[in-house]
């Protein structure tokens, strides 16, 4: 597990980051509607996700978890946000001064603090291994409320091309976790999915999106 986070901690050392995208996500720009539009959303494996901001403009109180002090470190520089610094157990907490963002730097399954009302997985679910994924949406279903509003970007690929991450999860699976999602939005994201994919012969990367 921690050679794993090391191997995270490097690919952001060495600048191998593909999945950042600059302008953020534009599914959750199209499909985002939590019915409570001013609350705390958690965002697992956060990276320096642009979309922190988006989320945080809207009204939103954002919470980030993210292994990588190098990528904590770069939302907040990238964004031109001043940060203060403190500690909640073994994790570093960031937290800007004049938007409601925080990102707690470590590691996801030591983060515990509950009742998160809405959850935006974007690259998170599928950066985890499978073998250790239920144990992700185990913990994940600690930190959410009963109400909790979720919205997950999945991908899906033939086996037997690539070896990930990002690792194809099938619908069934993901219903399996959570029945209450529906799916908003599938297509076909081959075209803006890693080099490895395209060269790899795949045609297909399907990306689907799941909201509850
Ligand atoms: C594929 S990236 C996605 C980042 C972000 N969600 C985005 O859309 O840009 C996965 C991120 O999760 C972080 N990560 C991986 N395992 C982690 C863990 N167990 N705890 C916290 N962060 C983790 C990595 O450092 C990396 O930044």
């Amino acid at each position: 597990m921690k050679l794993l986070l090391r191997e995270w901690r490097d690919r952001w050392q060495d600048n191998r980051i593909g999945w950042h995208q600059e302008l953020g996500n534009a599914s959750l720009k199209k499909h985002w509607s939590p019915v409570n539009r001013s609350c705390t959303v958690l965002v697992p494996l956060c990276g320096k996700s642009k979309d922190l901001v988006w989320l945080a403009n809207l009204g939103h109180r954002v919470i980030g978890i993210e292994v990588s002090e190098i990528g904590a470190r770069a939302f907040f520089l990238e964004n031109n946000l001043i940060y203060k610094e403190s500690t909640y157990k073994n994790l570093k907490i960031f937290e800007a001064i004049n938007i409601q963002i925080s990102i707690y730097c470590g590691d996801y399954f030591d983060y515990d603090l509950c009742d998160a009302e809405a959850l935006y997985d974007r690259g998170s679910i599928v950066a985890i291994r499978p073998e250790i994924r239920s144990s992700y949406v185990h913990h994940m279903k600690s930190l959410l409320g009963q109400e909790a509003y979720k919205f997950i970007i999945s991908l899906e690929y033939a086996e037997g091309f690539v070896e990930g991450p990002p690792y194809s999860i099938k619908p069934v699976e993901m219903l399996s976790y959570w029945s209450d999602l529906i799916e908003k939005d599938s297509y076909n994201d081959i075209e803006n999915s890693s080099p490895k994919f395209r060269k790899s012969g795949l045609n297909q990367v399907i990306e689907t999106v799941w909201v509850s």
